[in-house]
């Protein structure tokens, strides 16, 4: 039986995911927006180009849930994007009551689904999503990790003049200005980029990386990047659909993990088709455990936030 995806939110990163999802022919989606027209729109449009992309994915455009009951998998993207001057952070207030309103219709509907969270702030949304969903600890993950390694992997690549397939890289923390670029763990077809560039050429990328976003967002200026997050939520979710049991850095529930409690962070897991396998636990230098610190506490701001919001 072909398996089924909702992707909550049809704006431009939801969009572009239920194109890639139905144009690797990964699954049959299932668009849902609070905008009349929108999510149906945008899936005919993308049922229209099947016959050129050569797939037989099934798509389907919805402003309720109940043709989502019964999904392997929720992608949600709902919520609003930053614009120029804007952190992440800065939608809290906002994304927290979408999240929070989306997560449990879906949770209902389709109790047995893995829930991919998207919206930002992303490790405070998961919070919001693992809380109202009740879902156990493995079915609630957050995408930013494949992102912001993509981009450290791009600009490694760019700077080496070499493919993007040679490179590796893991980056890990929340999805904000303390993110965790590790370069140790880092590599060129398996050379570790601390042996293939100065300490200044790879604290540049560093930096760049952790500033991906907001780069983009000062680039587009109306809203925030969108087709390498929907490359990076699809590739999590491909990884779950076809039990690929891929190591990928993903924002999941620690207890005690890392030396971290209650808390969701950007780590190493397992996806297969139960969800997070497995947290892989990587040795860290004093440096890197410091900085992984750093971004911790700074998800714990918006764990009190969050609680300050009632939630
Ligand atoms: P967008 O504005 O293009 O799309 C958001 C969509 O959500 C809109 O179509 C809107 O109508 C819909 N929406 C709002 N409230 C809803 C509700 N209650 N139910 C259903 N749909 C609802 O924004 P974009 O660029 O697609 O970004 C979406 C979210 O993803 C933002 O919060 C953004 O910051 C976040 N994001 C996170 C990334 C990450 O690495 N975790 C990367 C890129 C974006
Ligand atoms: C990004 O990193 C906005 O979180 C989003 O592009």
């Amino acid at each position: 039986m072909k398996k089924k995806v909702t992707v909550v939110g049809a704006g431009n990163v939801g969009a572009t995911a239920a194109q890639r999802l139905a144009e690797k022919e990964l699954c049959d989606v299932v668009l849902v927006d609070i905008v009349e027209g929108v999510p149906q729109g945008k899936s005919l449009d993308l049922m229209e180009a099947a016959p050129i992309e050569k797939h037989d994915s099934h798509l389907v455009g919805t402003n309720g849930y109940e043709e989502s009951a019964d999904s392997d998998i929720v992608i949600i993207t709902a919520g609003i994007p930053r614009k120029p001057g804007m952190s992440r952070d800065d939608l809290i207030k906002t994304n927290a009551g979408i999240v929070k309103n989306v997560t449990e219709q879906v949770a209902k509907l389709s109790p047995n689904a893995i829930l991919i969270i998207v919206s930002n702030p992303l490790d405070a949304m998961c919070h919001v999503a693992y809380a109202a969903s009740g879902f156990p600890k493995n079915r609630v993950l957050g995408m930013a990790g494949v992102l912001d390694s993509a981009r450290f992997r791009a600009f490694i690549a760019m700077e080496l003049n070499v493919s993007v397939e040679n490179t590796h890289a893991f980056v890990l923390g929340g999805h904000g200005d303390t993110m965790v670029p590790l370069p140790r763990y880092s590599t060129v077809a398996g050379i570790p980029i601390t042996e293939l560039m100065s300490k200044e050429r790879i604290d540049a990328l560093v930096k760049r990386t952790a500033n991906g976003g907001a780069e983009i967002v000062s680039l587009l200026k109306t809203g925030s990047a969108y087709y390498a997050p929907a490359s990076a939520a699809v590739e999590m979710a491909e990884s779950i659909l076809k039990d690929k049991k891929k190591i990928l850095p993903c924002a999941v529930y620690l207890q005690g993990e890392y030396g971290f409690n209650d808390l969701f962070i950007g780590v190493p897991v397992k996806l297969g088709e139960t969800g997070i396998e497995q947290v892989i636990e990587i040795t860290l230098q004093e440096d890197e455990k410091a900085a992984l610190a750093k971004s911790a506490a700074a998800v714990e701001e918006l764990k009190k936030t969050l609680k300050n919001l009632g939630y």
